[in-house]
């Protein structure tokens, strides 16, 4: 699958030289958790763009003037645990007031089937911007899991972002929730017999944690 509709791939070069960096199986704990951080904070940069504006009427030190702030939806971020959380400080950095809702998931080995045992979201979701925050997007199973979880708690609006996606994920996502577009840094090749992406750069959260 190319980018495809409701598809934007980052292609912005500091983007793409820090995923370079993440892929090398030779980068150490601490500096992959830092390169994570750096990466969500500039695609949460694409996923921002287009936010609404208003203006407020401030005065410089030299003049009154009605100012640009942001007017829309406020916005929750949704890591899926645990890798998602690698992205959270970086978007923090950015949006300081962001809530953040956190999902609990993991892969059952033999099905591949998202399981959830964890789901703690703000309560008023249904007025805010959700962005769900998933790394890796290899079969796609927990990301429209938590896409449907996040939907029956009320979110009317969301937005995936992740580091790779694999085809097979996002075949997956935009066909059980065509309404929620997705950014992501690279689509990669496919996925191997675990359910791992390929190329890739391994499992992301013994990466970011140092487990494996
Ligand atoms: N999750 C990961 O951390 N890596 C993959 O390649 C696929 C799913």
């Amino acid at each position: 699958m190319g980018a495809g509709e409701g598809v934007t791939v980052v292609a912005h070069p500091l983007v793409q030289h820090k995923l370079t960096l993440l892929r090398d199986r030779r980068q150490p704990t601490k500096s992959f958790r830092e390169l994570l951080n750096e990466i969500g904070a500039l695609l949460l940069y694409e996923v921002t763009r287009d936010l609404p504006l208003g203006t407020a009427a401030i005065t410089t030190p030299l003049a009154p003037m009605e100012a640009p702030v942001l007017a829309g939806k406020k916005l929750v971020f949704a890591p899926i645990l645990r890798a998602g959380v690698g992205f959270l400080d970086g978007m923090l950095t950015l949006v300081p007031n962001a809530r953040v809702a956190h999902i609990g998931l993991y892969r059952d080995p033999a099905t591949l089937a998202a399981v959830e045992y964890y789901f703690k979201v703000p309560p008023d979701l249904e007025r805010r911007l959700v962005i769900l925050v998933d790394p890796m997007l290899a079969t796609g199973h927990s990301a429209a899991a938590a896409t449907a979880r996040l939907k029956a708690a009320g979110a009317k609006t969301i937005r995936l972002v992740c580091l790779l996606a694999a085809p097979e994920g996002l075949a997956h996502l935009r066909a059980e929730h065509p309404d929620v577009p997705v950014w992501t840094a690279a689509i990669d090749s496919h996925l191997d017999d675990h359910g791992y992406i390929v190329p890739g750069l391994g499992d992301a959260g013994d990466r970011m944690y140092g487990t494996k």
